[in-house]
C-alpha cells in the first residue's frame, strides 16, 4: 500500500517555488487538484483494502488473510536457508516452522524449555520427516537468555537468512 505521503505531484511539477513568471498560479492550482485526487484515490484504496481484510480478500500479491503458509510458499526451494522461528512451540510460530521445514529450510526453534522444544520437534518431524530442526533454549522475557541464545547460534551457524518473530505477548 502506498503511503499517503508519497504522492507524486512534486515529481510531475517539480519543487514548489522553482517556477517563475505569470504561468505559476494556474500551474500551482492544477498541482493542488492533482494532489487532492491522489489523496482521495489513496484513501479509497486503503479503505477498500481494510474492508476486504476480514473476508480474506486477495491483495496485489495474489494472497489474502485466508491464504495458508503452504499456498504462499508453493514452489519455494528453501534448502539453503537457515531460519530462526520464535514462538514455534505453538500456534502461528509452529505452523511457520512446519512450512519452512517442508520447503527445506534448516529451522532453529528457540524454546523456553528444552522439553517443550523437543516435544514440538518430535511432532514436526512426524509431519515432515525430512525436517532439519534444531531446538535451542531461549526465554524472550530475559535479556541474558536472549544473549546466550545469540552467542550459541553465532558459534554454531555461519549464516541466518530468515528471522521469523512470531512473538508471544511480552507482557507475560
Ligand atoms: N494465531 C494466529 O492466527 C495469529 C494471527 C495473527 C497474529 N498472531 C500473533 O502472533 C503471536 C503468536 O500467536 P499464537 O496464537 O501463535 O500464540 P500462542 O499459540 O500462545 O504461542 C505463543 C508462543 O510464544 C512462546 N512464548 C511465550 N512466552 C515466551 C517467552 N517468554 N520466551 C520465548 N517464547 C515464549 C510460547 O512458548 P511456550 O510453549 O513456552 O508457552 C509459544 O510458542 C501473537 O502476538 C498473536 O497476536 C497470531
Amino acid at each position: 500500500m502506498k503511503s499517503l505521503l508519497s504522492y507524486p505531484s512534486r515529481q510531475v511539477f517539480g519543487q514548489r517555488g522553482s517556477r517563475s513568471g505569470g504561468g505559476a498560479a494556474p500551474c500551482l492550482m492544477l498541482e493542488r487538484v492533482v494532489d487532492y485526487c491522489w489523496l482521495v484515490e489513496e484513501a479509497v484504496s486503503s479503505a477498500m483494502g481494510l474492508l476486504g481484510w476480514p473476508w480474506g480478500r486477495r491483495g496485489p500479491s495474489g494472497f489474502g488473510a485466508r491464504s495458508t503458509a503452504e499456498e504462499v510458499t508453493a514452489g519455494v526451494d528453501a534448502t539453503n536457508l537457515t531460519a530462526i522461528v520464535t514462538g514455534a512451540t505453538n500456534g502461528i510460530g509452529k505452523e511457520t516452522a512446519r512450512v519452512l521445514a517442508l520447503r527445506g529450510a534448516e529451522v532453529i526453534i528457540p524454546a523456553r524449555t528444552l522439553e517443550s522444544g523437543l516435544k514440538v520437534k518430535e511432532s514436526l518431524v512426524d509431519q515432515v520427516p525430512s525436517s532439519k530442526l534444531h531446538v535451542m533454549e531461549m526465554d524472550m522475557s530475559s535479556l541474558s537468555s536472549v544473549r546466550n541464545f545469540a552467542r550459541s547460534f553465532n558459534s554454531s551457524h555461519k549464516h541466518l537468512n530468515i528471522l521469523m518473530y512470531a512473538p508471544p505477548s511480552l507482557k507475560h
